[in-house]
């Protein structure tokens, strides 16, 4: 999850008073790729040997979907974590973020076994880790980090990170791993290195994203396919709201939804609930005891066909037709997998009722992020509808954003 990432950046759109849209156009791409490079000149000295940027990612359907072996429909965003890097002699990794100030060092013998390194560097020391378990000869190297991915909103900041560092490793080692081995390697950096139960979505969106494309994964065998997800050829756009909602004991939270899922499939008979069909809801949920087992069967069961009929709806050029799909994506967040806080239902209803076609919640809940699919020109008023309905309920105003989808990781 993203709590605990790390680096972050003093001028974050976030941190806009008022309600105003920001575009996230490449703008502040070019900004947080010169503040790696000038971290990395201040920190250590000359020009780095390359720069690796890597986005946050929102996920238009399928909610905790993954760790089912289930569907998903992300997109990476404009924003990003750029890792500006050279090579150092032996296995030293020496670590410098705009947001912590003081650089982390560590060796071989801190990336021996899990848990050496913590705070942010683990992200980065859990990359290393991982690479080196998989028996890759990985370089040593000076690496300086700064980012545009608010931290705890839910936008992925910690695969961000993974993903740029992981790049930047691959490349300046000249490792041979190809890119869809990538995801799986990040997630096991967050899995057992950082300590994080995570699924596969944010590594894999982060990744293997493509501009003006949603990523359609399944997450059992991994097979992606790049839907076309061009919002402003249908007059639309994603409104991004960052709740600001502090996030709620998310991690645990977290956790117990995939144990309720993982015992569910157990007592189901199935690997996953993937293997549920949605035809066969009922008769699955008439063998389960428990109501709250039951919500949670359903939420699962009826998220991935929810991922399925999306999909088939951008495939027909029909963008605008998914909101009523977003919607009920939301309502089963709330209602059946109980995931998302009164903060992320404000700006979700607000939404709605200035106009949108469909709101939603994305990522793992208790706080976070809600995309809101809008006309391109009633963004704006949905934003202030939004903001407004903050403040009457005393709620510390949201963040805005207008998501274009954009690459996944990559060299500059
Ligand atoms: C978090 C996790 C993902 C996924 C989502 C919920 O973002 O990191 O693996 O489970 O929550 O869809």
């Amino acid at each position: 999850m993203t709590d605990t990432a790390p680096p972050a950046v003093p001028a974050s759109p976030t941190a806009r008073p008022r309600a105003a849209v920001d575009p996230a156009r490449p703008g502040p791409v070019a900004d947080v790729a010169d503040r790696a490079a000038a971290g990395f000149a201040d920190r250590y000295a000359g020009s780095p040997a390359g720069r690796w940027a890597a986005p946050g990612r929102a996920n238009l359907i399928g909610e905790h979907t993954d760790y089912n072996d289930g569907f998903v429909l992300p997109f990476a965003l404009p924003l990003r974590t750029v890792v500006a890097a050279d090579r150092q002699d032996g296995p030293r990794w020496t670590v410098w973020s705009e947001l912590s100030g003081e650089p982390v060092s560590f060796g071989a013998d801190e990336v021996a076994e899990p848990g050496r390194v913590t705070g942010w560097a683990a992200y980065v020391a859990g990359v290393v880790w991982a690479l080196r378990d998989a028996g890759h000869d990985v370089p040593g190297a000076r690496l300086a980090i700064a980012s545009d991915v608010p931290l705890g909103s839910g936008l992925s900041s910690s695969a961000a990170l993974e993903a740029a560092v992981l790049a930047a490793l691959v490349d300046l080692g000249g490792l041979d791993l190809p890119a869809e081995r990538w995801p799986r390697l990040a997630q096991r950096a967050e899995n057992a290195y950082v300590g994080a139960p995570t699924g596969i979505l944010d590594q894999s969106a982060v990744i293997r994203c493509r501009a003006g494309h949603a990523l359609f994964l399944d997450c059992r065998t991994e097979a992606i396919e790049h839907i076309p997800f061009d919002l402003a050829a249908a007059g639309l756009a994603v409104l991004v709201v960052d709740s600001r909602a502090p996030h709620r004991h998310a991690d645990g939270e977290y956790a117990a939804r995939r144990a309720a899922c993982e015992r569910a499939a157990h007592l189901l008979g199935v690997p996953a609930l993937r293997d549920v069909p949605a035809a066969g809801l009922d008769a699955a949920l008439a063998r389960l005891d428990d109501d709250e087992t039951r919500r949670r069967v359903r939420h699962v069961v009826t998220e991935d066909q929810r991922v399925l009929d999306t999909v088939e709806l951008l495939r027909a050029g029909r963008v605008r037709d998914t909101g009523p799909l977003l919607t009920a994506s939301h309502a089963s967040m709330r209602d059946d997998f109980e995931i998302t806080v009164p903060e992320v239902d404000t700006a979700v209803e607000a939404a709605l009722a200035a106009g949108a076609y469909g709101a939603r919640m994305t990522g793992g809940g208790f706080g976070g992020c809600v995309l809101a699919l809008v006309d391109a020109d009633r963004a704006d008023a949905v934003a202030d509808a939004v903001t407004a309905a903050y403040a009457e309920r005393g709620y510390r105003a949201p963040g805005l954003y207008r998501a274009t989808p954009a690459p996944g990781a990559h060299r500059l």
